[in-house]
Parts: C-alpha cells; structure tokens; sequence
C-alpha cells in the first residue's frame, strides 16, 4: 500500500496547533480545515500520528469521497469505494456518522444505507453472502456535507483526549486535548515555572509535563489501527521504540493547587497514573490569596464559571480578585474563560485573546504577557 490520505477532527479553534503538530511529525500535505486537519503518508505514519497527537481528537483513513444527493447514490458511492483493500474478511464493520446541510438529512437511515452498501462491496470482493464480522472492529464512517459524502475509517478507538491516565467522575475536567492546547499556546517547553492554581483534576500540569518530557501522550494506550492487517507490527514497535528514545529526563518546577482538598488528591492520582507524578507538585491553595510559587513563570488555567446567575456572579466576584492578585506579576497569563466579559471584571484587557470550544461551550483563552515586558509571540 502506498500512500493514504487521513483527517484528523478537532475542536474547533485548534485547528492551526493540530496542524503545526502534524508538521513537525513531518506529514505531508497538512492542510487545516474548519474542524479538522488533512494529511497524506504511507500506513506506517498512522503509528506516529495516533502516537504522537496532543490537540486532535482521532485519525480518520479517507476511503472515498462522492456526491451523495439520494440514498441511491450514497448506495453506489460506497458500493464502488474499494473497502477490501482496508477491510478484511472477517472484520467488524459498524457504521456511524452525520450530516449536514444536505438533502440527505436523516442519519439513521443514511447509516443503514451505507452499511448495506459496504456488506455488499466486501461481500462481491470476498465472494460471500454473508460476512461473519466476527474479527477486529474496522469503525465506517461517514460525513455527508453540503450533498458530498465522505467515508472513513477510524484508527483510533477510543479518542484521542482519552490518554488513560484521568479517572472518572471528577466535576467540570477540561478535555485533555484542549489541556494540552493552552500549554502549546503558551509555548512552553519544560525551562520556565509552570503553575495553574485552578487544578482540578490536574490535566493542565499534566499535559505541560508530558510537553517538558516531550513524552508522547499515546505511548500508554492501544489504538483500533493496531488491528490492521495492512498496519505491521513493526511500525508499532519502531514508532514506540522511536517515542521513547525522543523522552527527555530534565528536571522541571510544575505545580499545580486547587482549594478543594479532593481535587488536589485526584490530581495528585492522576498524575502518578500518567507516569509524571515525581515532576509535578500539588498543593491545596486559594488562587485570589496565596502567593505566588516564583517570582517569574507561565501561569495557565481554567478557573470555575458559573452557569447560574448566582455562580455567574461569584466567578465574576473571582475573576476580579484574580485581577488584583496577578496584576503587575512577572507572570504570562493565560486564562481559559467562557465569561465574555472576562477581562472587564479581571480588570485588564488581554494582550492577545482566541476563541475556543469547550466540548459545547464557546470560550476564550486571554493571554497577558509578564508585565512592563514587550509582548510575546504566543
Ligand atoms: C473548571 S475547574 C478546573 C478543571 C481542571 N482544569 C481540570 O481539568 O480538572 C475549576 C477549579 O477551580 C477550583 N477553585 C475554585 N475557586 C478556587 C480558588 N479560589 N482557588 C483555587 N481553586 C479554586 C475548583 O475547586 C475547581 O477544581
């Protein structure tokens, strides 16, 4: 097999990091699109992008592309994709997906159209009447868009975000993807301090300390692709091999507090599980009163919004006493915020501000650069 082509979905607004990552792995023609990022490359780079990925939220192989105006020829456009070549004979095929300003609007049927079309391309291919689908998942899906569907397979499994090391249950975590966005943000490499005095369950500090360790945050978990027969063992083994060797072993000051005493225990928890828990240190601590760990550093987080009126009002009540407490701190600042009147109650305008997505919620990063220091370049 030469050469595939892949998407990789995104939240939206981080699009340009998921692109910039897949530059640095070296991809080829990486393109970024609203919500998601394309590249081409032999089978053997579906390893290091599921491997490697911070801000996507899975790795798609691109089967086929045709109009798709009637349920007739969104049957068609899968029956003539060549699904075999990617499909063996006993895989699992389920089929999911979605559409979007199309004729074809219903998604149940659209997905029942789709799986009788693929039964029917495997079946001719492999000469059977019926397909088993008793061996390993190859997840279909599809999108169709402004009457052009698109078929997919996912490599992934589980998404991306899902690193393995997060337990579940704690309140309002924010996705490890978009964790991992804010420390790219801040360019942060593993020199400065780093401290997000709203931690929760700790996937800012962690994701910052995956970043210093340039640990690549897939290395502990398994993906769907692992199961392809086109897929050798040995690009996994290569790829991990190549992981590890890239790891750094520096030291590095991460902290992270939170006022709630159980926050900082789960946090601590999880970080241990992702295998940085010596590199970051947790503290119970009031972000508005506490001083501040350093002189000098990045300082990223999420602090609580309130999505009552009454909550509304404490957070902003927050936001201002963080306003006062940071002001004319040698500190970048970066704060994730759904508030749009954010920087009124912190009492600063943003020297830079980029809209976000979390999971539903629009938000913004506002970034502040140390002050009285010329503005850097996030
Ligand atoms: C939106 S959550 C942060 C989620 C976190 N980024 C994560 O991934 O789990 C906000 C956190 O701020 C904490 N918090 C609220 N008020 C605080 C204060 N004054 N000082 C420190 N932490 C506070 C809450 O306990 C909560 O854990």
């Amino acid at each position: 097999m030469t050469k595939l082509r892949y998407a990789v979905p995104c939240l939206f607004g981080l699009e340009g990091l998921a692109a910039e990552e897949l530059r640095r792995l070296n991809m080829e023609d990486v393109r970024a699109e609203n919500g998601r990022v394309t590249f081409s490359g032999p089978p053997e780079d579906l390893a290091r992008a599921l491997l490697w990925l911070r801000t996507g939220e899975r790795v798609l192989v691109e089967l086929g592309r045709f109009p798709a105006k009637s349920f007739e020829e969104l049957f068609e456009g899968v029956r003539r994709t060549p699904l075999a070549e990617l499909i063996p004979r006993d895989g699992a095929f389920p089929v999911k997906g979605y559409c979007l300003d199309s004729q074809l609007m219903s998604v149940p049927d659209c997905q029942a159209i789709v799986k009788k079309a693929a039964a029917k391309a495997l079946g001719a291919a492999y000469g059977l009447n019926w397909l088993p689908e008793t061996g390993a998942l190859f997840q279909l899906q599809f999108a169709i868009m402004n009457d052009t569907a698109a078929l997919y397979l996912d490599a992934t499994g589980p998404g991306l975000h899902k690193r393995g090391y997060r337990a579940v249950g704690n309140a309002a975590p924010l996705r490890e993807t978009l964790a991992a966005a804010l420390v790219m943000l801040s360019r942060y490499r593993g020199r400065e301090v780093f401290f997000d005095p709203f931690c929760g369950s700790g996937t800012i500090p962690i994701e910052a300390a995956l970043i210093a360790k340039n640990r690549a945050p897939g290395l502990k978990r398994t993906f769907s692709a692992e199961h392809f027969p086109w897929l050798p063992q040995s690009a996994w083994t290569q790829a991990r091999a190549e992981a590890r060797d890239r790891e750094f072993h520096g030291q590095y000051r991460i902290l992270g507090a939170d006022i709630d005493e159980n926050a900082v225990s789960l946090a601590a928890a999880n970080a241990r599980k992702a295998g940085v828990g010596e590199l970051i240190d947790f503290s119970r601590a009031d972000a508005v009163r506490s001083p501040l760990p350093a002189e000098a550093g990045i300082l990223i987080g999420n602090p609580p919004y309130g999505e009552r009126m009454l909550e509304r009002r404490e957070a902003q009540r927050l936001y201002t006493a963080l306003g006062r407490h940071l002001g004319g701190t040698d500190w970048s600042i970066y704060l994730l915020a759904a508030e749009p009147e954010f920087e009124h109650y912190f009492g600063r305008r943003a020297d830079k501000r980029r809209k976000l997505y979390n999971g539903r919620i629009q938000c913004a990063c506002y970034m502040y650069s140390p002050k009285g220091r010329k503005e850097e370049k996030p």
